[in-house]
């Protein structure tokens, strides 16, 4: 087995940085190739690795392509990258691949959608009145810094001191900055932070194998979830065996300078959350279903796939239990293949259907292995009251955030063959219940059962695209090759 070269990976990669409560993720626009190159050469020596946990603050950096070219990087070099990292996110293909459609599609977002002097054309152009005034075109967003303290008195000096070392001298313009939601917001009974619909989350995580926490789990939660380190960083063996391709430089005398090894890509998207819509659905719909008082939380669960707490409803189907809230062991082929349990079309089952894609139970664990994702995700955004009837006032939502190496066979496919598309697993006409976009008349959702399955009607858009792009997080070596090769 490969050791893992932690001295140069971003410390991000191993870790959300749980501890750290306050984070911005600042956006930074080139202005001077030269001072940028420059300020970026230094800075890889404050980036934090994932050596060592840092106590009081972290920082890490990525890039986007065309924060690379504004480096200097030529045609050839750039050519090296994955694919979608070279296009972006906002080409006509990944808006169908991401589902970037309707209220969701890149014209509207308030940073990272294309540039007013075309770039890319939408195909669903939207009326000018839903485009935001002041929103920052991809043609801005190269750089993303991101900064991470353990609290707000550590947080205001740090961010302080990084903007104005960043912008020193013209070096770069800052653009935007996404501020999450302290940590630790709202826990669940498991200890988990809780999202804006109310669910606990972040309990499913593939583990990279050689990370060192990978020997903390064992047996079958061991067998499900510890993957290849090459499919978060690459350089490595994948979950095939074999080395992702990986960018690279030309280096003397016909050689290639590897700049991916240690590196991998982020993906990162603004995901605004319709906490009212979704709250009203359930309560219609549970409303309907006459006087059982625990029909909402049933209900949800059913969309979720796991209760409130996070117990999986793969392992108690008929009540919450906070006793298994943190449960991530279980697989559906044995307890649960038609759905009764957790539905088909649920998120969780969607996003990772785990042991049930196959008629081969362990086959089919390898082949969804090879569709994993970090998720490092914050929520932003105040919570909604219970009783407030309208959540526009203020956007709340997931800054939605994962690691993989290969964006296509990871996060897209997640995204586009399992969670966006509508004939999922035998399903007819219906998407993701939390990240599809519905019909006007309203989505569906169905609810495997026995004798009789039952269509939940009306689900309407619970979450909206508001930004977003694909980085590169490279490994601190290759940070410094990035910077000087130009
Ligand atoms: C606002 C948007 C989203 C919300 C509210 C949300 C909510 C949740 C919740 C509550 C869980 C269960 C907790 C856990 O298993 O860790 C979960 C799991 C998961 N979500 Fe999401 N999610 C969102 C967006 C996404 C997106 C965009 C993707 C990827 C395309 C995604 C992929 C996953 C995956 C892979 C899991 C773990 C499933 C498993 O291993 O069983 N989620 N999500």
């Amino acid at each position: 087995m490969s050791t893992i070269e932690r001295a140069d990976i971003q410390g991000f990669v191993l870790s959300g940085y749980a501890a750290m409560h306050e984070a911005r993720y600042v956006f930074l626009e080139v202005a001077d190739p030269a001072g940028a190159r420059r300020w970026l050469g230094e800075l890889a020596s404050r980036v934090t690795t994932a050596i060592a946990p840092e106590r009081v603050r972290c920082i890490n950096v990525a890039l986007t392509c065309r924060g690379l070219a504004a480096l200097g990087l030529g045609e050839a070099q750039l050519s090296t990258f994955a694919p979608p990292f070279q296009e972006g996110m906002t080409t006509p293909y990944r808006r169908r691949v991401l589902g970037d459609v309707g209220p969701s599609a890149p014209d509207t977002w308030a940073w990272g959608g294309p540039s007013a002097s075309g770039g890319t054309v939408p195909e669903d152009r939207v009326p000018e009145d839903r485009v935001p005034e002041d929103r920052v075109p991809e043609d801005r967003v190269h750089v993303l810094l991101l900064l991470f303290a353990r609290d707000l008195d550590a947080m205001e000096p740090l961010l302080e001191a990084e903007l104005s070392l960043a912008t020193a001298d013209g070096a770069f313009r800052h653009v935007h900055t996404l501020r999450p939601e302290p940590l630790p917001g709202r826990l669940s009974v498991g200890k988990f932070g809780v999202e804006h619909f109310g669910f606990a989350d972040g309990m499913s995580q593939p583990v990279i194998r050689g990370s060192g926490q990978d020997g903390k789990l064992a047996g079958e939660e061991a067998r499900r979830h510890v993957a290849a380190t090459g499919e978060f960083v690459l350089g490595y063996p994948n979950g095939y065996g074999e080395l992702t391709p990986s960018p690279w430089l030309p280096g003397p005398d016909g050689t290639k300078i590897d700049v991916g090894r240690n590196g991998t890509y982020l993906v990162v998207r603004q995901l605004k959350q319709d906490v009212h819509g979704f709250r009203e659905l359930v309560r219609a719909h549970a409303g309907a279903a006459g006087s059982d008082p625990d029909a909402e939380a049933r209900l949800a669960a059913k969309l979720v796939g796991r209760w409130y707490s996070g117990a999986p409803l793969a392992r108690t189907p008929h009540r919450d239990d906070a006793d298994l809230a943190t449960d991530n062991a279980f697989g559906y082929a044995e307890v649960d293949p038609y759905g009764e349990r957790c539905p088909i079309g649920a998120h969780i089952r969607r996003a990772n259907p785990r042991d049930s894609i196959a008629p081969e139970r362990a086959r089919a664990l390898e082949l969804t292995n090879l569709h994993r994702i970090l998720r490092r995700g914050r929520v932003y955004g105040p919570e909604l009251p219970d009783d407030a009837t309208d959540d526009d006032l203020v956007e709340r939502g997931l800054i939605f955030m994962c690691i993989s190496a290969n964006l296509e066979r990871q996060f897209e496919f997640v995204q586009q063959t399992w969670c966006n598309n509508p004939k999922f697993s035998n399903l007819y006409e219906e998407q993701d219940p939390l990240l599809g976009t519905p019909p006007p008349e309203g989505g569906l959702f169905t609810v495997q059962g026995s004798p009789i399955a039952t269509r939940v009607r009306g689900l309407t858009n619970f979450v909206t695209v508001r930004g977003g792009a694909y980085f590169f997080l490279p490994g601190v070596r290759a940070l410094l090759t990035l910077t000087t090769a130009t």
